[in-house]
């Protein structure tokens, strides 16, 4: 039977690079069945909800979503769809690659770098957000736990031992933050000595954005806490061309979500200038993540054969055409 996977448009520019990638994924082969939900905005304007049970029974029930960005409406009342569902799911490693592509404008070459972030805890956990004193005193509470660091750091030496990686940098801040990164370091210490088999570095945070910057070859594999891991990721996605190239794969116990790192980029929304990348490289993950390789590599070798070429790249990849001519050139490669 088919394999049924959850697909969520999502707002802004979210419906038409979630219809690339599955319009890539139907040429391949895949034989995916969708089943569509609504969350974000358009769950809202539909049903009141931002996050519907329909939709989280439907996540819950196929194990696999592919998810198009979410826009959380900025004021009280409404918590980040992406973090209630994380946390929901227990979605615990956020694994972010970038690798470079050539035929962007992007300024390094030979990149290739995996963050996996903290998806659950520290500063996102949502603990303790308070404002006090008229609006004059505002609070949070940052939580890390052994386990919940544990298993992150494993989560990442696990992948860098399957995919051949050499090296893995331990992000931090424990000079300052000593209860939680310091707990958060001292855990992936003991967990990284059980892999003698791979180099490991540590670095702290504001050292290793000047790094990633001055010298990012020398990256293979990040791991790092929540607030880290999204900010750094950001800035890996601008090394190798911006965030149309950053794809993200929530992972947990038994259930996935397969993104793009960026928003739903009201700026260039309905426009057809969204550069699908992201949401098709997260199809890549998707399909590593259910063990269809032959698919992956396919449709990696096309996108990689598009930008190269050039000639049908979008606005961000240095190109003049639209989401749809982007998407038709790597339909007529596979
Ligand atoms: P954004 O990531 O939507 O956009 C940042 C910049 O990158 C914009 O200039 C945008 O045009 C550009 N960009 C993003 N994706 C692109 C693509 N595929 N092709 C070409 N250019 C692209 O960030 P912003 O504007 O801060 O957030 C907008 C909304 O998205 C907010 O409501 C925010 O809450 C939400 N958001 C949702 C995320 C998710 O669902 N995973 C992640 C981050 C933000
Ligand atoms: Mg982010």
């Amino acid at each position: 039977s088919a394999q049924i996977i959850t697909v969520i448009k999502g707002d802004g520019i979210g419906p038409s690079i979630v219809d690339a990638a599955t319009a890539i994924l139907d040429k391949v082969g895949c034989n995916f069945q969708y089943e569509y939900v609504d969350a974000g905005l358009t769950a809202l304007e539909k049903t009141g909800e931002l996050l519907p049970q329909a939709t989280l029974d439907a996540i819950a029930r196929n194990k696999i979503t592919l998810k198009g960005p979410l826009t959380t409406p900025v004021g009280e009342g409404f918590t980040s769809i992406n973090v209630t569902l994380r946390k929901k799911f227990n979605l615990y490693s956020n694994v972010r690659p970038v690798i470079s592509f050539k035929g962007t404008k992007a300024r390094y070459d030979n990149i290739d770098i995996i963050t996996v972030r903290e998806n659950t805890e520290g500063m996102y956990s949502g603990a303790g957000q308070v404002v006090k004193n008229d609006g004059e005193l505002a609070e949070a509470m940052s939580i890390v736990t052994r386990e919940g660091s544990a298993r992150i750091v494993e989560f990442a030496f696990e992948l860098a031992r399957r995919e051949q990686r050499k090296k893995v940098t331990i992000v931090h801040k424990a000079n300052i933050l000593k209860s939680t990164s310091g707990l958060f370091l001292k855990t992936a210490r003991e967990v990284a000595a059980r892999y003698p088999d791979i180099q490991t570095v540590e670095m702290i945070v504001d050292n290793a954005c000047m790094q990633l910057v001055m010298n990012p070859q020398q990256f293979d594999v990040i791991v790092t806490t929540n607030l880290f891991g999204d900010i750094l990721s950001d800035l890996c996605a601008g090394l190798v061309g911006g965030l149309g190239m950053a794809p993200g794969a929530n992972i947990g116990k038994d259930c996935a979500i397969f993104e793009a790192v960026h928003g739903s980029a009201p700026d260039i929304a309905g426009k057809n200038l969204a550069n699908p990348s992201s949401v098709i490289l997260a199809s890549i993950q998707m399909l590593e993540y259910l063990g269809m390789k032959d698919k992956a590599q396919q449709i990696l070798a096309a996108v990689t054969d598009v930008i190269a070429t050039g000639d049908r790249t979008t606005r961000d990849l240095g190109g003049t055409h639209g989401t749809t001519d982007f998407t038709q050139a790597v339909l007529e490669r596979l």
